[in-house]
């Protein structure tokens, strides 16, 4: 059994001085190739869906197809529900056993956000789970709806956050955008530094898609514990796809799958690579 919580990995991630990677899934073919990824380089994960996705991949399918490849792995793996946006959906996900969720209240003022956060703090202990929160907001969006605009985490107000919630991650806007970057973004990594002098808790960053390795290293360096990364791997799932359909005359169903699994495993792989800083 490795099915672990985001606290206990990330715990890691500080004594090695690394981070964990967070790969979002969206059907069986991205599970496959990240957990492929994991176990062939011996690395720990977090497979993680968001709520904006359960559209197309709802929860009661994903969940315990998420628990189940958790749990049958090599390697220890926490599964996570990125981006909760509402309580039922954060409900209904520790009920069927993610062990750990995010709270995103980001776009609520600091007082709203910290009361939301402590609620659903004393709902996810209750379940041995671990909670991720939001303060500032992260640019673009994770699946569908308008962009957000990015506000960049105040980190006197992340100091008092933390301290006030206790939770276990917190993900900063440190000029991070969901979605493909049109140019490569100009991270705040003082901002960051900053936050990561006044804080001890685990920082996450989002948007990890188009990020160059030096900048991970960076962020790393700098306490980034938790890195996610979604749109790379739905793209190399759907460019892995429309490869093999253009090669051949007539698509098998068992080579569409293998190679879609293939595309996200050599996303992941590439990703925990640099994430657990082999130079
Ligand atoms: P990307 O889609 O930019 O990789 O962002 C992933 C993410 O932060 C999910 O919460």
């Amino acid at each position: 059994m490795a099915l672990v919580t985001l606290g206990e990995l990330i715990k890691r991630a500080e004594k090695s001085n690394c981070a964990v990677g967070a790969f979002s899934v969206g059907n069986l073919e991205m599970v496959l190739g990240a957990v492929r990824a994991a176990e062939e380089t011996n690395t720990p994960i977090i497979l993680q869906i968001a709520e904006v996705r359960l559209k197309t991949s709802p929860l009661e399918l994903m969940g315990p197809l998420m628990l189940a490849a958790a749990k049958n792995s090599s390697v220890d793996i926490a599964v996570h529900l990125d981006h909760g946006l509402t309580r039922g959906c954060i409900d209904k996900a520790l009920e069927i056993g993610f062990t750990s969720v995010m709270l995103d209240a980001s776009l609520l003022a600091f007082e709203e956000n910290i009361k939301a956060t402590e609620s659903v703090i004393e709902k996810a202990r209750a379940y041995g789970a671990s909670v991720e929160a939001e303060l500032g907001v992260v640019g673009g969006n994770e699946g569908g709806g308008n962009a957000h605009k990015i506000l960049y985490t105040q980190p006197a107000l992340a100091k008092e956050f933390c301290e006030r919630t206790g939770i276990d991650a917190l993900a900063v806007a440190i000029g991070n955008a969901h979605g493909n970057y049109p140019v490569l973004p100009a991270l705040r990594f003082d901002v960051l530094e900053k936050i990561a002098s006044l804080t001890d808790t685990p920082l996450v960053l989002h948007g990890g898609t188009g990020i160059t390795a030096d900048m991970f290293r960076t962020a790393i360096s700098l306490g980034i514990r938790k890195i996610n990364i979604a749109t790379a791997s739905f793209d190399a799932l759907a460019g892995h796809a429309k490869e093999y359909c253009s090669g051949t005359e007539k698509a098998n169903y068992f080579e569409l799958s293998t190679a879609m699994a293939k595309g996200v495993y050599e996303n992941v792989r590439k990703h925990i690579e640099i994430f657990n800083c082999e130079v």
